[in-house]
């Protein structure tokens, strides 16, 4: 069964394509950040206009490289949330209008769901269910436990900010470039600087990131930048990693899988790894372009997913647009 999958949730227009579930035929991502850097952050109207840009040719660039006719695609796969809902509109009317000419059902797909199911592409994960998983992007920061394929439930999330976000943000207050995650991992190094806070630790699986950029910019006062970005990289990994010990402990999980661009940190893979270890749990981390949002990821979900509650495939039809209809009336 060959997917096609359709991403563009936030700043990334991504399409691909995959066979059954597992083999990558391609995975094009035309990324935004050099257009957002100067905002300091994704501005949701610039990146839908992108979207609207990019994403025919991109399509076109897929079907070529491929060597993909559109009669070999069997479904058309779609990220229909949670994210901007200007970049979302781009990508399910692209879904949509192609399922409708080409006459292929449509698949719409969760973007967490997605980035759970990153873990595998192009492999077959050996573990059992229930796996935890920890999905830590710029918009996301959930903790899920997957009790089957389709059985996804979230049993802990950040209050406000995502993970990504406050990197985003405390690389801003430190003056450093966007996106602010792999900023702030490159200057960081431990220094004197006062001790940030570890937010939420004894509150169960409930997070929140906000607060540490007020802490950290009183304490930026008289600290120095990698000190600082090195406290606040600390503070982060230190919260996750109590939150998913505390996870396992509560729901004794038989795998734990890492996902989103926050994936990229090597401080947080680390302290997970040594957790994993610790508890004898197999721990699953994709690939780095498969971290990052991607159509992949997508593709993958809509094979595992199909057909179960919330996850029919549908055919795109358009009624007779009564509209059009009184717009030809008036004008006869
Ligand atoms: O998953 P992703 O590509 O897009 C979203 O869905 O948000 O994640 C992007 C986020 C950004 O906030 C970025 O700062 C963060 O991932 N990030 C990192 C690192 N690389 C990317 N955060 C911490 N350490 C990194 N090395
Ligand atoms: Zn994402």
């Amino acid at each position: 069964m060959l997917i096609l999958g359709i991403e563009s949730s936030c700043d990334d227009t991504a399409v691909a394509l995959v066979r059954n579930g597992r083999q990558v035929l391609g995975s094009l991502v035309s990324s935004q950040v050099h257009l957002h850097r100067k905002f300091g952050g994704v501005v949701p109207e610039v990146a839908s206009r992108k979207h609207l840009e990019n994403i025919l040719p991109l399509m076109d660039e897929l079907l070529k490289t491929t060597r993909t006719k559109p009669s070999q695609i069997d479904a058309i796969a779609v990220t229909s949330g949670p994210g901007l809902s200007g970049s979302l509109l781009v990508g399910l009317n692209t879904a949509k209008a192609l399922a409708y000419l080409w006459k292929k059902p449509l698949i719409e797909v969760d973007h967490l769901a997605a980035h759970i199911y990153s873990n595998w592409i192009e492999r077959k994960l050996l573990a059992k269910f229930p796996m935890l998983a920890l999905i830590v992007s710029g918009g996301h920061t959930e903790l899920v436990l997957m009790k089957s394929y389709a059985n996804l439930v979230v049993v802990g999330a950040t209050l406000d900010d995502a993970v990504g976000e406050a990197f985003d943000k405390t690389a801003k207050l430190l003056g450093l470039s966007y996106p602010g995650g792999p900023a702030i991992a490159r200057v960081a190094k431990q220094g004197k600087t006062e001790p940030l806070p570890r937010p939420m630790l004894e509150q169960g699986l409930t997070m929140s990131f906000s607060g540490l950029k007020t802490a950290l910019a009183r304490a930026a006062k008289g600290g120095r930048v990698p000190a600082l970005a090195h406290e606040f990289q600390e503070a982060v990994t230190d919260v996750l990693v109590t939150k998913v010990a505390r996870a396992i402990n509560r729901y004794q999980p038989r795998a734990l899988l890492l996902a989103g661009g926050v994936a990229a940190n090597q401080v947080l893979r680390k302290k997970l790894a040594g957790l994993a270890q610790r508890e004898k749990l197999p721990y699953y981390i994709p690939e780095l372009k498969y971290c990052m949002d991607n159509a992949a990821m997508v593709a993958l979900a809509a094979y595992f997913l199909k057909g179960t509650r919330g996850h029919e495939w549908y055919n795109v039809e358009v009624k007779t647009n009564s509209w059009q209809l009184k717009y030809e009336r008036r004008n006869s």
